[in-house]
């Protein structure tokens, strides 16, 4: 059976590309067929799997959604969903590319019939040829966001030890109760991953505890952390997966951990 995550949290920067592309790379090694999404329209993922300039690709997530739109709501019969274009592959996965244009969908969906429900659709249409579908949101609650939890079956909040923003993970919080009340019933929320940790660092530890105090109740915060590290900056740039960069380095021992434990209840 497939399962599709969405990485997510409204706060930029946090290391939600980075846990869709390490997460996507660690479930691969492990032999499962993985499909990255990219959601988002900085298009960080698509880049970091190869596509310098995703705004010159033909055919990326902006056009898959408009596509659906235009056909009315439905996967079945569409030129462009059948041609499988916007399935592109590097690092021994699949992946959907986004491109700037999707700054642009969010308008194009207030006025569409069934708006949560494009990105389902297609999600429907490619998952069963893959074990994980892993969609890269952006850092913001919009229509689009929306779309990708209302497709989710779980959701993996990625979250820096940083003064620690009760409001904002309020917020997403809501959004993500909100989501399963009204459009997805069995969204779960897989679990927060502490990511850029350093435990030399009394103010990580601190912030840590304040997290497990106020949240382990309500969702599960991993045990693996990932240690803040200058590769995973240089993988991203240099398109290449962390177990290619520094296969034995800290990085990608610690996302195999996530990975083996963020699957480990199957
Ligand atoms: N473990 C880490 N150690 C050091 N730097 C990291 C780590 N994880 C991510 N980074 C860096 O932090 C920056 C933000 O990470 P990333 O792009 O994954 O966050 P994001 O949540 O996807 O950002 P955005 O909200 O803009 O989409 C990037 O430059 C990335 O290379
Ligand atoms: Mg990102």
């Amino acid at each position: 059976m497939s399962i599709t995550y969405a990485v997510a949290n409204q706060k930029g920067g946090c290391g939600k590309t980075s846990l869709t592309l390490n997460l996507g790379a660690s479930l691969a090694r492990m032999g499962y067929k993985v499909c990255l999404c990219d959601v988002d329209p900085q298009a960080n993922m698509t880049m970091a799997m190869g596509c310098p300039q995703p705004d010159e690709l033909p055919v990326t997530l902006p056009h898959v959604i408009r596509a659906i739109i235009d056909n009315g709501g439905r996967t079945e019969n569409s030129e462009l969903l059948q041609k499988r274009e916007y399935i592109l592959r590097a690092q021994d996965m699949d992946f959907v590319p986004s491109s700037i244009e999707l700054t642009g969908t969010e308008n194009i969906l207030v006025n569409t019939i069934s708006r949560e429900n494009i990105l389902k659709k297609f999600v429907a249409h490619i998952k069963d040829d893959y074990d994980f579908v892993l969609m890269d949101c952006m850092p913001s609650l919009n229509f689009v966001t929306v779309n990708a939890l209302n497709a989710a079956d779980r959701v993996l909040i990625p979250m820096q030890p940083q003064f620690f923003s009760a409001k904002g993970l309020e917020l997403l919080l809501s959004t993500i109760a909100n989501v399963r009340e009204n459009l997805n019933p069995n969204l779960v929320i897989e679990g927060a991953l502490i990511t850029m940790f350093d435990g030399r660092l009394n103010f990580h530890r601190e912030v840590l505890n304040i997290v497990k105090n106020a949240y382990g109740d309500h969702f599960r915060i991993f045990e693996t952390k990932i240690p803040v590290s200058v590769r995973v900056t240089e993988t991203q740039a240099m398109g290449r997966s962390i177990f290619e960069h520094d296969p034995k380095g800290k990085i990608a021992e610690a996302y195999s951990a996530f990975a083996r434990e963020a699957i480990a209840n199957g």
